[in-house]
């Protein structure tokens, strides 16, 4: 399973990579400009600071809703480094785009996938990555790790090699359970991926590890 980190924070970045377990970044408009990061010139270098620190697929999302205006951006994304991946939302002009990337070699991340005929539409348009947004969906009482089954299930019965991101999402028990489904790829924030790490026996375990250490030295 991957793990993505799902920020446009480089220091959050840098700490995820650090840790020695990060597979890539995902990026939305919305998380840039939590950044501050405006005007296209800046977003694109920043895109650039990100590769340099990662070498994993970086998400890099498109703002046009048009297939021409997709077309022109996505080339420019892709242009910048060849771990970039184009992502595109499930709209009908994006279906197109989707399918233009992938005849000319450049991957694809769908994003805004919140059923399984979306994820089936994305999959046949060639997408290398799909993003159910399961935080969303739990948000208006809707099970989102029901839709990662029902897209695992769909994607294996036809081997569609589309890669699964489970994405929005918000804890712990959303990773775990996105492992135990088979989502090939989880994208969520640093404090998801810190919270893994944590548990009380782990704690007080290692509080009397280091005090019997301590006693038999002496001290
Ligand atoms: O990867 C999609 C993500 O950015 C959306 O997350 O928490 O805003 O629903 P959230």
């Amino acid at each position: 399973m991957k793990f993505f980190i799902d920020t446009a924070n480089l220091d959050q970045i840098r700490e995820a990579q650090d840790l020695g377990v990060l597979d890539g970044v995902t990026t939305n408009p919305s998380l840039m400009a939590k950044e501050g990061i405006t005007g296209q010139e800046n977003i694109l270098n920043h895109y650039k600071a990100i590769c340099a620190i990662v070498d994993g697929d970086v998400s890099a999302e498109v703002i046009s809703t048009d297939f021409a205006g997709m077309v022109k951006e996505g080339e420019a994304l892709a242009a910048l480094h060849p771990n970039i991946v184009v992502k595109v939302p499930m709209i009908k002009d994006g279906v197109k785009a989707i399918r233009y990337f992938s005849d000319k070699g450049i991957r694809t991340n769908c994003t805004l996938v919140f059923s399984a005929g979306q994820a089936l539409l994305a999959a046949k348009a060639g997408a290398t990555y799909v993003s159910p947004f399961i935080g969303r969906l739990d948000d208006i009482s809707t099970d989102g790790l029901e839709l990662i089954e029902k897209i695992r299930l769909i994607y294996d019965n036809y081997g569609f090699d589309t890669q699964i991101l489970a994405a929005s999402v918000r804890h712990t028990m959303h990773v775990i359970a996105c492992a135990e489904i088979g989502a090939d790829v989880m994208t969520g924030p640093l404090s998801v991926m810190l919270a893994l790490l944590k548990h009380p026996l782990t704690d007080s375990g290692l509080e009397t590890f280091l005090a019997d250490y301590n006693k038999s030295q002496g001290k």
